[in-house]
This record gives C-alpha cells, structure tokens and sequence, in this order.
C-alpha cells in the first residue's frame, strides 16, 4: 500500500518527504484555507517534493465547472490529480475529466454504491473516510471491506484510497483490508513511528556499543576507508 500525505502545508510535506516514504499527498480546500500564500504556488511545491500524485480539489456544485476547475488545477503540474467530490454532477465530471486524459480523485465516499459509481465514472483513486464514518458510529473497517469487496472482482482498476485517517490504526485497517492507497495526515504519520520497544533497544545497542570504545574507533576507522574507496 503506497502512504500519501494529507495536508496543506509545504512545511509539514518537507519534513515528512525526507522521511522517503510517501508517494503522493492529498489536499482539500478546508486544508488549503488554514495555510497563508497561493494555493497554485502551494500545491506545485508539493508536487515537486514528493514527486508523484498530488490531489487538489474542485469547489463548483456545477458537472461544468468542476471540469473547467479541473482542468485548471490540472495545469499547475503534471502530478496534480483533480479531486471531485462524490455527486450526480461529481459523476459527470469525473467522466469528462477522465475522458480528456486526466487523473480524478472521487472523493467524500462513504459507501460501496458509491463507490461503484465512482469507478464506472473512470475515477483512478476512489477516496473513502474513514474518520467520518467512525464519527457518525458507522464501522468504518466493514465500509471499507465492502468496497474492495465490491471492486475487486469487478476487475475494476480504480484505486481504494483510505482517507481522513485519525490513528496508526485506521492505516493498517487500511492496508490489510486491500486498499492501494492510505493518505495520512502528518500527526498519524508520526504515531506510526513511535513504538517503546524500538526506543529502549536503541538506547541499549548504544550503550553495549559504546561499552567497547576499542569498536567504535575501529567502525570510524571502517567509515574512513570505504570513504577513500568510494572517492
Ligand atoms: O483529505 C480528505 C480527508 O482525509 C479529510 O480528513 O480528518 O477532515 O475527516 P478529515
């Protein structure tokens, strides 16, 4: 499952791109309204620094300006994915979008018929989530298995991207249930490093190693040389 980055902020996408982990990112207009500066300028930069899809999304209510919007933010980068809304006019969209070439997001997707729809309508990722859903006390894990339930023998190539991610969790749900795509935000994406085993063993191998000053000064001494045969 390829990980993407759910957020609006340039910072937050540098710091977690060195990480080299993340394939893509997602915004939103709610995201993209909490940061100062052009959202286009703010959309490319996140292009560039994670180097591959990156979803910025339509506001129109209206099929026709949804496309023409979609074709606009389209034209920031060749990474730029149009994020459409699920809708009747959403639908209609996606279909036109996806006819002249370009890659949709469908988003705001709460259920296996929608779904469906999205995926006839040529949607490349299909954005479920997962968040809202447990909100309102629907289980989102049993949405999610329906729609990979529903795709997969279809056939269908359209991509289940978990969304609106709120804990490590809702990211291994993601995973194990199939889906191609988990976006995170930047905080889920930290709690997905912590773990107090990993922590205290590294502390431990540190404090055997330096134990033995003698090794230390023999692994400086191995850094050196492979420096000298790579130069
Ligand atoms: O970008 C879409 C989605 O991930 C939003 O999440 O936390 O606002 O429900 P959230």
């Amino acid at each position: 499952m390829k990980l993407f980055i759910d957020t609006g902020s340039v910072a937050e996408v540098e710091e977690l791109a060195s990480w080299g982990v993340l394939s893509g990112a997602t915004t939103n207009p709610s995201l993209l309204a909490k940061e100062e500066g052009d959202p286009g300028d703010i959309v490319r930069r996140i292009c560039e620094l994670v180097g591959g899809p990156v979803s910025a999304e339509v506001v129109s209510d209206r099929a026709e300006g949804m496309v023409e919007e979609g074709r606009a933010l389209a034209g920031l980068h060749p990474h730029v994915v149009v994020k459409v809304p699920f809708s009747q006019a959403g639908l209609a969209a996606t279909r036109e979008l996806t006819d002249a070439g370009l890659r949709v997001n469908m988003t705001l997707v709460f259920s296996a018929a929608q779904a469906l729809l999205a995926a006839e309508a040529g949607a490349t990722y299909i954005s479920c989530f997962m968040g809202r859903l447990d909100d309102i006390g629907v289980d989102s894990t049993a949405v999610v298995a329906e729609i990979v339930a529903a795709l997969r023998p279809a056939g269908v190539t359209s991509q289940v991207l978990a969304a609106s991610l709120r804990h490590p969790m809702h990211t291994v749900t993601a995973a194990r249930l199939g889906c191609e795509v988990a976006t995170a935000p930047g905080k889920v994406l930290r709690q997905m490093l912590v773990h107090p085993l990993t922590e205290a063993g590294i502390e431990r191998f540190g404090d055997d190693w330096r134990a033995r000053p003698e090794f230390g000064t023999w692994l400086e001494g191995l850094v050196d040389s492979s420096k000298v045969a790579l130069s």
